[in-house]
């Protein structure tokens, strides 16, 4: 029998690279094709224990690109759809918040349109708690499935814009869709402009670490490899037509995270610095997984163990960080962060 055909968006990035490798592992009766444009996020070098693999395939492709996507879709007949490519950095969607839209939501709906005229059995698209906007401070209200979208940032407004396509390609289409939302997510291969692996990046070095605001800003955390296994199981289980909320109740403050991995690495707190806020910075982000869970799913990292496997991690992985935080990265750090 023929392998079934996974196409994986977004794959050499951070969260799609752990889900590749995850699949191709998991599952050598299915082809997983990984497209990816390669912008200044997407890396391929992380894929080289799997690269010669049989069930592995990368395609170069921009997902907004309405010939290539159909082409792509009329030769491979996909059985699956895993969409997780787009722009991902808020603070780069306040910059410049128009490849956001063009990618997140124009490349959204191409895939959308390639996928529901090849009939594919399920199209999984992965997206944000942020697109619920934020809570308050109080830690007793969460972001369940039902709660409003009301995004804050070019970014979550973006994404929101692109959930509300792949609903309307369900309802209008029947298209077969699930959408995940899943809160921070933390591991290997973060690209260290995000907060987690800026820190451990700037600490190694003995650099100021830049916290917005007064770092009371809170973020819910997810092993990436948690969130992997949960898109696999809603791929397989998902109820068609849901939303599937992904987190694991790992609630800290910025400065709690910086704190903890400055304290691993047996730096000095010195190295923090409180720098102006980011623009309509959200307080704070917390999800409730009970439908998901209700799925069969269930997180294994708590923060304290994830986080001291990903310091490790990094520490292992010292070429990977040099590799990606050349050249370009230099210039964008300069221009975000003023000062340091
Ligand atoms: P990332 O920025 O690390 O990776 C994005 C990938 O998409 C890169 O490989 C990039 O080259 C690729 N890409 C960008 N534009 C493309 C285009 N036009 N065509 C094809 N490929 C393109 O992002 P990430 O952190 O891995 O996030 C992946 C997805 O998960 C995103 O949709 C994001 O919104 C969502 N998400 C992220 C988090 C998080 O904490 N990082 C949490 C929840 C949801
Ligand atoms: O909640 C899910 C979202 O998490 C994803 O949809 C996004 O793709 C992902 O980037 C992430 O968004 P955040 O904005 O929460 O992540 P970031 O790592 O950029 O910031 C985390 C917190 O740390 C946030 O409150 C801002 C703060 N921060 C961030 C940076 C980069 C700082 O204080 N200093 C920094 O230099």
């Amino acid at each position: 029998m023929e392998n079934k055909k996974v196409l994986v968006t977004g794959g050499a990035g951070f969260i799609g690279g752990n889900f590749v490798q995850y699949m191709v592992d998991k599952y050598p009766n299915y082809d997983i094709y990984n497209l990816d444009l390669l912008t200044y996020a997407g890396d391929l070098t992380k894929h080289c224990s799997i690269e010669k693999k049989e069930n592995y395939h990368f395609i170069k492709a921009d997902i907004a690109d309405r010939k290539v996507i159909m082409e792509l879709f009329e030769k491979e007949k996909f059985e699956f759809v895993v969409h997780f490519a787009a722009e991902s950095h808020v603070d780069r969607s306040i910059t410049n918040p128009e490849v956001f839209v063009v990618t997140n939501v124009l490349g959204t709906q191409v895939l959308l349109d390639a996928a529901k005229e090849h009939k594919i059995t399920k199209f999984v698209h992965v997206s944000t708690d942020e697109v619920y906007g934020e809570l308050d401070f109080d830690r007793e209200t969460f972001f369940t499935e039902e709660t409003p979208l009301q995004p804050n940032s070019p970014y979550s407004a973006s994404k929101a814009s692109s959930d509300m396509l792949v609903r309307a390609y369900y309802e209008t289409y029947k298209l077969p869709i699930n959408i995940t939302r899943c809160s921070n997510n933390y591991g290997p291969y973060h690209f260290p402009e995000k907060l987690i692996p800026l820190t451990i990046s700037r600490v190694v070095n003995n650099q100021k670490v830049p916290v917005y605001g007064d770092g009371k800003n809170i973020r819910d955390w997810l092993h990436v490899i948690d969130h992997c296994a949960a898109i696999d199981l809603v791929l397989h289980k998902g109820e068609i037509g849901e939303v599937y909320n992904v987190g694991g109740h790992n609630e800290q403050t910025n400065l709690e995270v910086v704190k903890t991995i400055i304290n691993t690495l047996g730096k000095s707190e010195d190295l923090i610095e409180f720098v102006e806020d980011r623009l309509g910075h959200d307080k704070r982000y917390a999800i409730d997984p009970t439908k998901l869970e209700q799925l069969g799913w269930k997180p294994t990292y708590n923060f304290e163990t994830g986080i001291s496997h990903t310091i490790r991690w990094y520490l292992d992985n010292k070429e990977w960080l040099e590799q990606v935080i050349s050249g370009k990265y230099q210039t964008y750090f300069a221009k975000q962060y003023k000062i340091l």
